[in-house]
């Protein structure tokens, strides 16, 4: 039998025409080389042959026998060793968000500084563009590349001590299940301390009525040991709510956020939450766990008082411990626990450290969590247990096909395959993915299909107005009368702009691993509505939701899409089979069972008057949604609507959807008006803006990109990097979810019509940061992802299904796509913070469309604005 060297130990080849990442994910379980497209458009199976980069998705087994394979998890040497210089770099410089990018940029990148100790940029991003992140982190993973030379040169000593641990701490919590979830048990009957252990409990809001409520609230425990373990149900998909968390927790606490450790998105353990959408992670759970740690400590300063003696309001907590500032005489918190078992229900609120005598939030902060650069983080996908089979599901060839019949002997013939039939449902399980997918392909069946759908969107939603539930319910805000200020303005604009449907393309495909024992059902799935799938579950099967327990593991990006149809699927399978079951889309059933991000059509009239001042504005938006709606300007008279449209694809939450669109037309549409006034766009804004915050981002973000007034579109050209362009500048503003964000943006076209956007400066204000490490990995990251559906990134059909549902046949941003990113951070800690997951996004895409405005002279208003990178 063939071998080959795999992290230098031999290991056989049994079956060389297999895959080479089959071979080393399911034979040898090196879950470190993860799978994103199977087609060679994604890099994340990269693993070095002989120590160059390969993707193991297009090597047979068979091809690595004589040679030398090597997987993240042998990229550093033995267990205590340093990391590699690449890994060290990664985690100094922060560069992943969910991380399953990771092992196979980190292998790249080591294959890059073997042969290149001193990279450039553009080498970098060059050697490394097989490889994609939809968080968008690659301004950070260049930096560590340069970070990783340094250190290899011994030239940063920094990071030189980081070493391979192998066994990493879990955010993931061993207690017991408990008889009921937390959110359906009275307090009575919990177990607080059987698996923490002595110590204090405290818990936020008060329960009422014998549960706890169903709309938040946050507990924690403080150990003997001083550990803190808090919980809350609110996930992390890679937007780093956890470490705001940790550092709330810890500031009020007084402690080291290293002690602090959380447990989140797990229904039976966790307080519960509606989901993590909106940009309400720090808002809601950093409130309810900050109020819950304020209470701790005033629960212990309580316990200390009369040990310590002094007046009670000397005593204060610090350094995990309650002090006295008049005798000096200090009790940590391990010596106030020992023995005790205390459960605080707080009733009121407890008084808050304000965030501008801060000393532990609001100041970078990053755990130096090494899992994500090693391989041990395991994603959902790389679960694995005893007994485990893999599913997969019988697709319609189009949505809303009627299955006429089905053979499904072909696939019950094959060795190992159960077929499961539940109703309309038919799925397969087998030992292995490979084996589901070639039985579920044997199924024989024939379909009646709709007629193919609307080819022309924009009249079809126009045409199909419809009124729906929450974010599809029509919006009308209005004041002054619009019409007649039209009507009797000097100057009218009026334009319509269109947004295309888009994918969320997580580069962690949906995964669901389910286990049904004695009626009580076990989901692990990455999803941001661990709730609300829980009780899609209960609804499906009949059970009731405390019979339920769904966990979320690290997951591999999600972007608003992950919503629990996976689960359901390994739900449906693992009762069937009798075993536990993992469903694991592939991409092509990413791109056409999940569902996109809404087209908009969106209709703008604007009047001015003889002084140039915006007298009427009016804004209807159809199918996008209403959020963005909050308009920034001083206008008397202004109607914003939100029309809902029966779409005709399936659609719905997306990261900054209708803010986006609606930011788009707005800013688009303001830009045109400055220029019908003949005013600077960057005057035109900050004359009228309503928003002292917000004019206050648009001036600090116009410093920092140097903006010129008195541009004119498509004037003399430059000479730059040995050709003639035209090069324009763009800004536009927006407003939403609490942030106010700036983006300028430059653009510079040739002689051909050829468009490269070369620079962006993001400026951005969410109220007191918590931690501006993660705040401006956030900018980062979704400046990235808004640049995709900027430029390039859309949907399209055929037949009524998605045409190209591959990574080769849908374009997301690469390191090369990538210009010149610059982010200035304003803090208020004298305001409430908000999130920064959504809002950097939303006036990227207008800013550009300015920029090329600038450039070009062409006012493009349908995105993707470059789909082919040139103006027409
Ligand atoms: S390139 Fe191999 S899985 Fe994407
Ligand atoms: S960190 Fe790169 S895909 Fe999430």
């Amino acid at each position: 039998m063939a071998s080959t060297a795999v992290n230098a130990k031999t290991c056989e080849i049994s079956r060389p025409e297999a895959s080479l990442l089959v071979f080393l994910r399911s034979e040898l379980g090196l879950t470190g080389v993860k799978g994103g497209c199977g087609e060679g458009a994604c890099g994340a199976c990269t693993v070095l042959v002989d120590g160059r980069p390969v993707l193991a998705c297009q090597m047979r087994a068979g091809e690595a026998a004589g040679h030398s394979v090597t997987t993240i998890e042998g990229l550093a040497g033995a267990e205590g060793e340093p990391l590699h210089p690449v890994q060290r770099g990664l985690i100094a410089e922060r560069a992943s968000q969910c991380g399953y990018c990771t092992p196979g940029i980190a292998l790249r990148a080591a294959a890059l500084l073997a042969e290149c100790p001193d990279p450039s940029d553009r080498q970098i991003a060059v050697a490394l563009n097989p490889c994609l992140c939809r968080c968008g982190c690659y301004p950070r993973i260049v930096r560590a590349v340069h970070r990783a030379a340094a250190l290899a040169r011994g030239e940063d000593e920094s990071v030189a001590g980081l070493a391979l641990a192998r066994t990493e701490p879990s955010t993931r919590c061993s207690l017991a299940r408990p008889e009921r979830p937390w959110d359906m048990s009275a307090p009575g009957e919990r177990d607080w301390f059987g698996v923490l252990g002595h110590g204090l409990v405290a818990v936020w809001p008060p329960s009422a009525a014998g549960t706890w409520p169903r709309s938040g609230g946050a507990w924690l425990h403080v150990a003997a040991s001083g550990a803190v373990t808090a919980f809350t149900g609110r996930v992390d998909l890679g937007q780093d709510n956890q470490t705001a968390f940790r550092l709330l927790v810890a500031e009020e606490l007084a402690v080291d956020p290293a002690d602090v450790r959380l447990v989140q998105g797990d229904t039976d353990l966790c307080p519960y939450d509606a989901g993590t959408f909106g940009s309400r992670s720090v808002p809601d759970a950093g409130e309810a766990l900050r109020r819950a740690a304020a209470g701790a400590r005033e629960a212990l300063i309580d316990l200390a008082a009369p040990r310590l003696g002094g007046p009670h309001a000397y005593l204060r907590a610090e350094q995990g411990s309650v002090a006295c500032g008049l005798t000096g005489t200090r009790l940590p918190y391990g010596t106030l626990l020992a023995g005790t078992q205390r459960v605080e229900m707080l009733a009121g609120e407890p008084p808050l450290t304000s965030p501008s005598d801060w000393t532990t939030a609001g100041r970078p902060y990053a755990a130096p969590r090494a899992d994500a650069v090693t391989g041990a983080r395991r994603f959902v996908s790389d679960l694995r247990g005893p007994g485990l089979r893999h599913g997969a599901v019988l697709r319609p060839p189009a949505p809303g096909s009627v299955l006429r019949s089905v053979d499904t002997a072909p696939a019950e013939a094959m060795p190992g395959v159960t077929v499961i039939r539940d109703g309309e449902f038919i799925g397969v399980t087998a030992g292995d993915p490979g084996t589901a997918r070639r039985a579920v392909a044997a199924i024989k069946a024939s379909w009646d299909r709709p007629p193919p759908g609307p080819s022309d969107l924009e009249a079809y939603l126009r045409a199909h107005p419809a009124d729906g539930e929450g974010w599809q319910r029509a919006v009308t805000s209005q004041a002054g009368d619009p019409e007649t200020a039209l009507a009797a303005a000097a100057i009218g604009v009026q334009a319509t702009y269109t947004t295309a449907y888009l994918a969320h393309v997580p580069l962690e495909t949906r995964a669901a691993v389910a286990d049904w024992e004695n009626e009580r059902l076990t989901v692990w799935t990455g999803t941001n509505v661990p709730f609300a799938v829980r009780a899609r579950l209960s609804r499906t099967f009949g059970i009731s939701e405390s019979a339920i327990r769904v966990i979320v593991p690290p997951v591999g990006g999600g972007f608003g899409g992950k919503h629990g149809d996976e689960a359901i699927e390994a739900a449906r399978l693992a009762r069937g089979a009798g075993r536990p079951v993992m469903v694991h889309w592939s991409r092509a059933e990413e791109f056409q069972q999940g569902f996109l991000r809404p087209m908009a059509v969106i209709d703008v009239r604007a009047g001015l008057d003889a002084a140039g001042s915006i007298t009427a504005w009016d804004l209807l938006d159809i199918n996008a949604g209403a959020n963005g709606f909050a308009f920034p300007y001083a206008v008397p008279n202004r109607r914003l609507r939100y029309r809902p449209a029966a779409s005709p694809h399936a659609q719905g939450p997306y990261r900054a959807l209708a803010a986006t669109a609606n930011t788009f037309a707005c800013e688009s549409h303001i830009d045109a008006l400055a220029y019908a006034a003949g005013v600077d766009p960057l005057r035109f804004r900050l004359r009228h803006l309503d928003d002292a915050r917000l004019a206050a981002v648009l001036e600090a973000a116009t410093r920092r990109f140097g903006w010129r007034p008195g541009w004119q579109p498509a004037g003399r050209p430059i000479w730059r990097d040995g050709q003639w362009v035209w090069r324009g500048a763009g800004v536009a503003v927006g407003l939403e979810k609490g942030g106010r964000v700036a983006t300028c943006a430059e653009a510079l076209a040739d002689v051909a019509g050829r468009v490269r956007v070369t620079r962006i400066v993001t400026g951005y204000e969410c109220g007191a940061v918590v931690n501006p490490d993660t705040v401006m990995s956030q900018i980062e990251g979704g400046t990235v992802m808004a640049l995709g559906g900027a430029l390039f990134e859309s949907v399209t059909f055929a037949h009524g299904r998605v045409a190209r549902p591959s990574l080769s046949g849908y374009r997301v941003p690469r390191f090369t796509d990538v210009p010149e990113l610059d982010v200035v951070l304003l803090d208020r800690p004298d305001l409430p913070s908000a999130g920064a997951g959504e809002t950097p996004l939303i006036a990227v895409a207008p800013a550009i469309a300015n920029a090329i405005f600038a450039a070009t002279g062409r006012r493009l208003r349908s995105l993707p604005l470059l789909p082919d990178e040139r103006v027409r």
